[in-house]
């Protein structure tokens, strides 16, 4: 399809985001300042053609995605940050640990399964005061009439409700040190409902 053929390729979901960044920057950041990080070094999960690299200033960045346009782009537009092509599921990263996870609008794209998955391949690079940001829609309400076709329509398949995404953290031994919520709005017109929301593992 036309849509999906745009939107993977780096400049066309680049354009398609860009009303959406900033919000979704300013909670990541808001939950950055709740993690104590000791060591500036992230890795960002689906990071998509780079979109939260330039966040990371001076940090040592790892994004990963699955589609090669975005990472191979991404590489040479963010010189000095790693980008590898991978599938979120299945991360072979030689034993590298990470003080920071972000995991930024890619869970709906994955089952319940897939999503089990990663949470669970996630755990063990963590380093041992790790934590892990994830940022996700929530399911529009039924009287959403305007976002529940968008939502038919987006790439991702499975938007979730509040207690279907906290029942998935917490089968995986995530537990939820902090959350908040926010909204997206496109051309001042009020978007996507987002779960902002801090995981640790059980220790
Ligand atoms: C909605 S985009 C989000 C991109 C970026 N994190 C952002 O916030 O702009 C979802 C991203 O997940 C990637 N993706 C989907 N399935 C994946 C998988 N199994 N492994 C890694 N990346 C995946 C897509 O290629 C896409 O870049």
């Amino acid at each position: 399809m036309l849509k999906e053929r745009i939107l993977e390729s780096s400049f066309g979901y680049a354009v398609w985001s860009a009303p959406v960044k900033q919000a979704k920057v300013d909670a990541i950041k808001k939950m950055l300042q709740k993690c104590g990080i000791g060591e500036n070094k992230v890795l960002d999960i689906g990071c998509g053609p780079g979109t939260n690299a330039e966040m990371f200033e001076g940090w040592d960045y790892l994004g990963v995605d699955l589609n090669p346009q975005y990472t191979e782009k991404a590489k040479i537009k963010f010189q000095g940050k790693r980008f590898i092509c991978g599938d979120a599921t299945r991360l072979e990263l030689d034993g590298e640990k990470f003080p920071v996870i972000l995991i930024n609008s890619l869970m709906h794209h994955l089952n319940d399964q897939e999503c089990a998955q990663l949470l669970e391949g996630i755990k063990p690079l963590l380093t041992e005061k790790g934590s892990v940001i994830v940022q996700e829609p929530l399911t529009p309400a039924p009287n959403q009439h305007l976002m529940r076709f968008l939502m038919k329509h987006d790439r991702g398949a499975y938007f979730r409700p509040l207690n279907e995404w906290q029942s998935l953290f917490e089968k995986c031994g995530l537990k939820i040190a902090s959350d908040d919520f926010y909204v997206l709005k496109m051309a001042g017109i009020t978007g996507w409902q987002m779960y902002s929301v801090l995981l640790e593992p059980d220790r």
